[in-house]
């Protein structure tokens, strides 16, 4: 059954032009990092954060720095994942995809920079990344090493403008050149491979039901149903780390 459902997601994406990926929390769980809902999920254990939270960094973005330094809540165990945690087969297999030739962008939920980390190179975070901070005016990026937290909230070198992780908070817009990005890559495609999200956060969720509704093709993996299982063309139930590795080996076998 999952053998053939394989083989035909390989032939599917074979047969497309244009096969963008997205990806969310349960595609890194094997690598240690919690999901956020459904079984084991964070906010499933400590409830989802506030739908306003960049608002209360505006309102005091010190206080907020101080919450982050101190690790309150679900922010520590969440940190200490992301802080360990190493790409496994799943991030490996999307990253060969993408060599192939067979996969043209991946759009990323994920803060955890594990496809990065695994090879990938054409990759828009839509929700940022983790290890990196950002300016809430100009946009500047920085590696987390560049900026003195010494005192905070910390300043941008380039216009002195107040400086957050780059992660997208609730509430907070998505910053426009990831969005423009995801909005050329999925504008392009013709099939979509979904794998490891519960499709509940837009605009990302949108994505898969906008190729869908333009004609083209939608693959999921997980391990449970989603809100896109519906919708999909094929829909395999299995982990990440399991079943990517052998969709790589169905295409390179059909290729
Ligand atoms: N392999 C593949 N999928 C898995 C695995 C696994 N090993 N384990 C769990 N999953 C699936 C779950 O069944 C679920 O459908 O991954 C999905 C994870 O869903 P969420 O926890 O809702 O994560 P995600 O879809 O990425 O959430 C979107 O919500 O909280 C915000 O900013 C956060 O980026 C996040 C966004």
């Amino acid at each position: 059954m999952i053998k053939e459902d394989i083989d035909r997601a390989a032939s599917l994406m074979l047969a497309s032009d244009y096969v963008v990926g997205l990806t969310g929390a349960g595609i890194s769980v094997e690598s240690g990092i919690r999901p956020f809902r459904g079984p084991g999920g964070l906010w499933t254990e400590y409830g989802e954060p506030p739908m306003d939270g960049y608002q209360r960094f505006l309102a005091d973005p010190k206080r907020h720095w101080e919450q982050i330094s101190r690790k309150d809540g679900y922010l520590g165990e969440l940190y200490k994942a992301l802080e360990g945690a190493k790409p496994h087969p799943a991030h490996y297999a999307l990253a060969e995809l993408e060599e192939l030739g067979v996969l043209k962008y991946l759009i990323t939920q994920n803060v955890d920079n594990l496809h990065r980390a695994a090879g990938s190179k054409k990759v828009a975070e839509i929700h940022g990344n983790f290890f990196r901070m950002r300016c809430i005016q100009c946009n500047s990026r920085y590696e987390q090493e560049e900026i003195s937290l010494e005192s905070i909230p910390p300043l941008c070198p380039k216009c002195a403008g107040i400086i957050k992780t780059d992660g997208v908070m609730f509430g907070e817009p998505i910053p426009l050149d990831v969005l423009e990005v995801c909005q050329r890559e999925v504008g392009n495609s013709d099939c979509i491979l979904s794998v490891g999200t519960s499709a509940f956060v837009y605009p990302a969720a949108g994505f898969p039901k906008q190729v869908k509704r333009n004609g083209g093709v939608l693959i999921e993996i997980g391990p449970y149903e989603t809100e896109l299982t519906a919708l999909c063309d094929i829909s395999i139930r299995g982990k990440a780390g399991k079943v990517l590795p052998q969709l790589v080996d169905s295409v390179k076998f059909k290729l």
